[in-house]
């Protein structure tokens, strides 16, 4: 069907009006109550830097509480190279502007493949399409992967591979790697849908690359939607389920969704870092006492991904599911 191209794929062929298969249901929508998305949001910031140093004690402090008030923080001073961040973004940017042809080699129904490009959240599975294509990259192995990402524009697999080797050394070991590049066209009629809709991310912690331009994240915050300012050269870091559930609920994985702009395109870039696919997702030992009994069930990796794949992806459901 012709959604399943994608929404730029639609949009390039001009579009006064947002089609039907877009539209939410008028309490879904973002401009629905009035207290939300009028403010905006800066979130707490974390100095990477002061973490190695005398003001270790203080800064843990600070992240805790950024992890327990907000689920959502700016990592500053995170050391990565600017011009691979730059080079990352650039190379994304080429590969959504390549003929509809030349990225639709890389669509594929198979949630688990490692090079994926798509549109809207889940599209085997979602009744409202929303207003986002994205090529989603898995980077482990990484020479088992490498040879099935795209090979233009031909700079990508370079700085996919610096990027990733950039942002893994502040995660775990043999830990999994997505990357995921989302691309929101501009959208004639905003107030109708959303570039993604309300979701939290599966996996431990999610770094992400917000547009520097164009504004569009929002989280909810004190029971509204908040519109975050990112800062430029930070990461917007937040926690994931398989963390909420590995620090038995203390930390939070705080529903996201994504504005689309009227006159401006919008691009971010995801990496999902969490522990290896093969993994059982846990509450910490050290967490669980009398005082504090577990609250989640064991989960495996595979689980999650299964979930995602064979469902609408509405809120945080699953995770519900294994209290
Ligand atoms: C996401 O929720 O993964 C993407 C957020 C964004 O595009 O800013
Ligand atoms: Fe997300």
């Amino acid at each position: 069907h012709e959604y399943h191209d994608g929404v730029k794929h639609l949009c390039e062929r001009g579009l006064a009006k947002v089609p039907r298969k877009y539209i939410l249901p008028a309490l879904e929508r973002p401009f629905m109550s009035k207290k939300d998305g009028a403010t905006n949001l800066k979130l707490p910031v974390i100095d990477l830097a002061k973490l190695q140093g005398p003001d270790r004690v203080h800064t843990l402090k600070s992240l805790s509480k950024a992890c327990e008030e907000y689920g959502f923080f700016q990592l500053i001073n995170h050391g990565i190279a600017s011009e691979s961040i730059l080079n990352m973004f650039q190379a994304a940017r080429k590969f959504f502007e390549l003929p509809f042809e030349e990225r639709s080699k890389y669509m594929s129904k198979d949630q688990s493949a490692p090079v994926r490009y798509g549109t809207s959240f889940n599209q085997n599975k979602d009744s409202v399409f929303c207003w986002r294509d994205f090529l989603k990259l898995s980077c482990h192995p990484l020479s088992d992967v490498l040879p099935n990402w795209p090979s233009s524009p031909a700079e990508l697999r370079q700085a996919v591979v610096n990027y990733s080797k950039e942002t893994k050394i502040l995660e775990f070991e043999d830990g999994s790697q997505l990357i995921v590049a989302n691309f929101y066209p501009s959208c004639p009629e905003p107030d109708l849908t959303l570039g993604m809709p309300p979701h939290s991310d599966y996996g431990f912690l999610t770094l992400l690359l917000p547009d520097e331009e164009v504004k569009g994240l929002q989280i909810q915050h004190e029971g509204r939607w908040v519109t975050v300012e990112p800062i430029p050269n930070s990461f917007v870091v937040n926690v994931g389920d398989h963390l909420e559930i590995f620090s038995n609920g203390r930390y939070s994985s705080v529903l996201h969704r994504v504005l689309v702009n009227p006159i401006k395109s919008r691009m971010s870039i995801a990496s999902l870092h969490s522990l290896p696919f093969n993994s059982m997702i846990r509450p910490s030992p050290k967490l669980i006492s009398d005082a504090n009994p577990r609250r989640y069930m064991d989960t495996d990796f595979a689980s999650f991904i299964g979930y995602m794949a064979s469902h609408e992806h509405k809120n945080k459901n699953f995770l519900e599911s294994r209290r």
